[in-house]
């Protein structure tokens, strides 16, 4: 395959063509089948240097980045800023210069403030690459998402796809809404109004609309993205209890029949389990949770390829 690559960063989805995420897509493909046959690829990355410097806690974003770029043959650093020089009060700009001057090759970086991967971007030449930054975005999480749903459907165009959460504080949210757009699927964002986006997003996002009901939401859904309460991204308590949350807006077998029959139950994790989503469903054959996380690292090992190989640096 043709790999023609031209950005230096993945900070968001936004700057994606969708012939690029087509790319990424086709790559995480072949990624997929040779992990399968267990085939050699750790000549990609050989001799490069990835860095995961996280600030903030991660399961899954961390270790399949971990796990991607070692299958690619990379040298990986994992940095916890909380066991780090962080602690003694280093910035991110003096943490981002100190790693680039040790030959990293690609910074991978998730931050609690949004904008803190572009922050990083303008504090390096090396390839920054965003695993999370507060509620701005989270790009490969949604790029594993869109992935997943290829794998199902042939085409995303004019498919319903419900986000049900909190969609205001959620960067998975944010980079879905584009990706899932340019992919040309109609998108419902529900939840309480004031775990909904403040303004409107028909502007930019025509086919995008927002619904408090969740029993008119669910309606003849093709996909239902359950999204977790980000209390640690919210100034105040934004729902009276959980249980109340629980009642008006947890994804139940009950509800998963307003939708369409084979209706795909997504979760980009961490669950609360019996909040967002009750047990009965996370663990039905309509959920193709545990399946993003193992796309997750397909995707990665695709990025991590391309922005290696980027033409960007070579300019
Ligand atoms: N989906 C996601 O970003 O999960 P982690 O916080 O575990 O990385």
């Amino acid at each position: 395959m043709k790999i023609k690559w031209d950005h230096k960063d993945l900070i968001d989805v936004d700057i994606l063509t969708t012939r690029e995420c087509d790319l990424i897509f086709k790559l995480a493909k072949q990624m997929e089948i040779k992990l399968k046959n267990k085939t050699t690829i750790k000549e990609t990355l050989k001799k490069s240097n990835v860095f995961n410097l996280f600030y903030e806690p991660s399961t899954r974003t961390r270790a399949s980045f971990e796990l991607a770029a070692k299958q690619l043959g990379a040298n990986v650093i994992n940095i916890n800023a909380n066991f780090s020089s962080v602690k003694k009060g280093e910035t991110l700009s003096d943490t981002i210069k100190t790693i680039s001057a040790m030959h990293a090759d690609i910074i991978i970086l998730r931050h609690m403030d949004s904008g803190a991967a572009n922050h990083a971007s303008e504090n390096t030449d090396k390839i920054i690459i965003n695993a999370g930054d507060g509620s701005h975005a989270h790009p490969t999480q949604a790029l594993t998402d869109g992935y997943t749903l290829l794998k199902k459907f042939r085409s995303l165009k004019n498919k319903k796809i419900v986000m049900v959460g909190d969609i205001k504080h959620s960067r998975v949210a944010r980079s879905n809404i584009w990706l899932l757009s340019k992919l040309g699927a109609i998108i419902t964002l529900c939840g309480p109004s004031n775990l909904l986006p403040k303004n409107s997003t028909s502007s930019k996002f025509p086919k995008c609309f927002v619904e408090t009901n969740i029993n008119v939401a669910l309606k003849n859904a093709d996909v239902i993205m359950a999204l977790r309460l980000q209390t640690e991204r919210q100034s105040q308590n934004l729902v009276s209890s959980l249980k109340n949350y629980a009642n008006k807006y947890q994804i139940t077998s009950k509800r998963l029949l307003l939708a369409k029959k084979n209706c795909l139950l997504m979760h980009p994790g961490p669950i609360n389990e019996g909040i967002e989503v009750s047990r009965e469903v996370a663990n039905s054959e309509f959920s193709k949770i545990e399946e993003q996380v193992s796309n997750g690292v397909v995707i990665r090992m695709a990025i991590l390829q391309l922005m290696f190989n980027s033409n960007f640096k070579k300019q």
